[in-house]
């Protein structure tokens, strides 16, 4: 936050190290770790209260080896039967307890596993709601969901194993190895040779666990993309028209055995290691047994406390290899962790102002927009625009015109913040776009874009979208301003109809009617607006150009124009070229001074002219 100073810089830096280079995989480390820890000292009275019953779960556990020693050793051996009853009573009750912890202690792990995830979820939401629009242009949409869905339900996944599973095991083993030790230190040294089996795998087969873990959601992150493009209705219309479904579930296939493969191996990795555990933690009885009732034999040791140590030994070697599973599964997590980390890291591309300025004046002010010297490029040092200086006065109409990919939707991404210039600035009725609260900037300002999108919910919702807390009247009048009574009439559900996903349902004009709908009822004081290149009948052609009239009203428009109306009616036209403000004046003057403008205007809007020669031979007119 508040780069304001180094903008231009950092702008460039993030431009080269795309947003896929952030996000590749890299190991974790010990900051990994501690900002867990962070995340974690959220909800460190209800992790206390966690670790308060495993404390007392694992005291527990170590209770019935010392019951069965005193029963073999005290009750049976020495013949007291009142004590035998007394001893049988608490071995039946003690784990009875132990068990009622164990759920009080699962709930708890539970909720802060819970409650730590939600953070995270919550956390990545945010964070990409502020980062750049470039981000997204960068970043397949599955992969941005992979990481809020896939990687978090993993995350779940080991949380509940580790969370406290490690410092249950942890604990488990050093009061269990301390009784042990009390009770008769020869078997101890004996049970503690085997040990270093245990942790020696646990290394290595954590840092391979790790890798798997990272490499099987990179994968489940390639088959949600391709799903996200090929399988929604945007992108399934397309695979369609082409007939391209063959190839495409070629591709799904191919991406879904890679997932097969690789969740199989990372699954093994753990496998192995529970084998050589369990192969291990045999020897250990055999040994004991076999020194045990040697002590015995030589009256050294009595019975029970070698059934005690039975005991004990499968209470050591239990949690031992849980904890070797416990690293491996931990690490994998930690892999998550780092995921999930990297997002969040991901720089702002346009911050929000550090000292927000509010707008100066009320929601009514009318404002002017005011590019200075702008420069940009989406990929330095390809500059998209040089030097753009304009102003579109409050209240006027500022027609754009000019070739294909001349640069006039970017004139707008940088009208409404949607990056930062490199050089220049932006600026709406005096105050910096970049130095403007951007609640303020997106209450006076009205954006309505060439690629239309609707939400798949009903007609009312979509039109009510900027301000939601508009008035059924509102939107109404909207609705007519627009001229959408005719379709509203039509629906079956009139307002309440479902528009379909990207609002499919809808024809490419009345979409566009929606969406001027939607701008009404936000009712901005500045406008801007890409014309859609599609074109209509002339008697849709006549009802968007008056929903426009009403939309245009008694407010700053900067519109990029695709028709002959809007050109008419500006006050001023800018006509762009690769990047460049090459004219500007109004329709006439530009018309007879024979430049760039004529040439386009018959182009575009001159059929008859167009139809009769082709554009080179075209004679500019005057
Ligand atoms: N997100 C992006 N990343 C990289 N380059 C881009 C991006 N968007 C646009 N461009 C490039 O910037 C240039 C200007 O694009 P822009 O969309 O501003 O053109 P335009 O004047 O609106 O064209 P049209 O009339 O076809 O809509 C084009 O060369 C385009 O390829
Ligand atoms: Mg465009």
């Amino acid at each position: 936050m508040g780069m304001s100073g180094g903008m231009a810089g950092m702008h460039a830096v993030f431009a080269q190290r795309r947003a896929q280079e952030l996000l590749a995989e890299g190991r974790p480390t010990w900051a990994t770790v501690r900002r867990l820890g962070h995340l974690l000292a959220a909800h460190r009275r209800t992790l206390a209260a966690a670790l308060a019953f495993t404390v007392l779960g694992v005291l527990l556990s170590l209770i019935p080896p010392l019951l069965m020693r005193a029963v073999i050793d005290q009750a049976i051996l020495q013949h007291r039967l009142q004590l035998l009853f007394e001893l049988a009573l608490a071995l039946m009750l003690v784990p009875a307890f132990g068990a009622v912890v164990s759920v009080a202690q699962s709930y708890l792990n539970t909720v802060v596993s819970q409650a730590l995830i939600h953070d995270l979820r919550t956390a990545l939401y945010d964070h990409g709601q502020r980062l750049g629009i470039r981000f997204f242009t960068q970043t397949p949409a599955g992969q941005i969901h992979s990481r809020l869905v896939n990687d978090l339900n993993a995350v779940q996944g080991v949380m509940n194993q580790t969370l406290t599973g490690l410092f249950v095991n942890l604990l488990t083993i050093s009061l269990t190895l301390a009784i042990m030790f009390v009770l008769d230190w020869r078997l101890a040294i004996l049970a503690t040779l085997v040990l270093p089996g245990f942790v020696f795998p646990v290394m290595a087969f954590g840092r391979r666990s790790y890798d798997a873990m990272g490499r099987t959601q990179e994968a489940l992150s390639a088959v949600t993309s391709h799903l996200e493009e090929t399988l929604t209705l945007s992108g399934t219309i397309v695979v369609r028209s082409f007939g391209a479904q063959p190839r495409e579930g070629e591709r799904f296939r191919q991406l879904s055995t890679e997932v097969r493969q690789r969740q199989v191996r990372q699954s093994m990795v753990g496998q192995w290691l529970m084998m050589a555990v369990r192969t291990l933690s045999s020897v250990g009885p055999a040994l004991l047994y076999g020194y045990g009732g040697y002590l015995i034999i030589q009256h050294q040791l009595q019975l029970g406390t070698v059934v005690a140590f039975a005991t004990y030994l499968v209470q050591l070697y239990g949690p031992a290899s849980g904890l070797a599973g416990a690293n491996t599964t931990l690490m994998g997590g930690l892999a998550l962790f780092d995921r999930v980390f990297r997002f969040l890291d991901l720089p702002v591309e346009v911050p929000a102002p550090e000292h927000p300025q509010p707008w100066p004046g009320g929601p009514n002010t009318p404002a002017a927009v005011r590019f200075q010297e702008v420069t940009f490029a989406y990929q330095p040092p390809h500059a998209v625009l040089q030097g753009v200086s304009f102003t579109a006065e409050a209240g006027q109409l500022t027609a754009i015109v000019g070739p294909s990919g001349a640069g006039k939707s970017t004139m707008l991404a940088l009208g409404a913040r949607f990056y930062d210039p490199d050089a220049g600035s932006v600026s709406v009725g005096g105050r910096q776009l970049r130095d403007l609260d951007d609640r303020d900037l997106r209450r006076i300002m009205g954006v309505v874009t060439q690629d239309l999108f609707l939400f798949h919910t009903t007609l009312a919702a979509n039109v009510r979208y900027g301000r939601p807390d508009a008035s059924e009247f509102d939107v109404r009048r909207a609705v007519a301003a627009a001229q959408l009574d005719e379709l509203v009439a039509r629906l079956p559900e009139g307002l309440d109809t479902l528009v379909g996903e990207r609002g499919y349902r809808l024809s490419g004009g009345e979409k566009q009617r929606v969406a001027i709908a939607r701008a009404i009822v936000q009712n901005p004081r500045i406008l801007w607006l890409d014309e859609a290149t599609s074109s209509l009948d002339s008697h849709a052609e006549r009802l968007i150009q008056e929903a426009l009239q009403h939309l245009f009203a008694g407010r700053t428009v900067v519109a990029i124009a695709h028709r002959l109306s809007t050109v008419l009616a500006a006050d001023q036209i800018l006509v762009v070229s690769e990047g460049r403000i090459v004219e500007r004046g109004r329709h006439y003057d530009l018309l007879a001074a024979g430049g760039l403008y004529a040439r386009l205007y018959h182009e575009q809007f001159d059929p008859g002219l167009a139809a009769a020669a082709p554009a080179e031979e075209v004679v500019p007119a005057g």
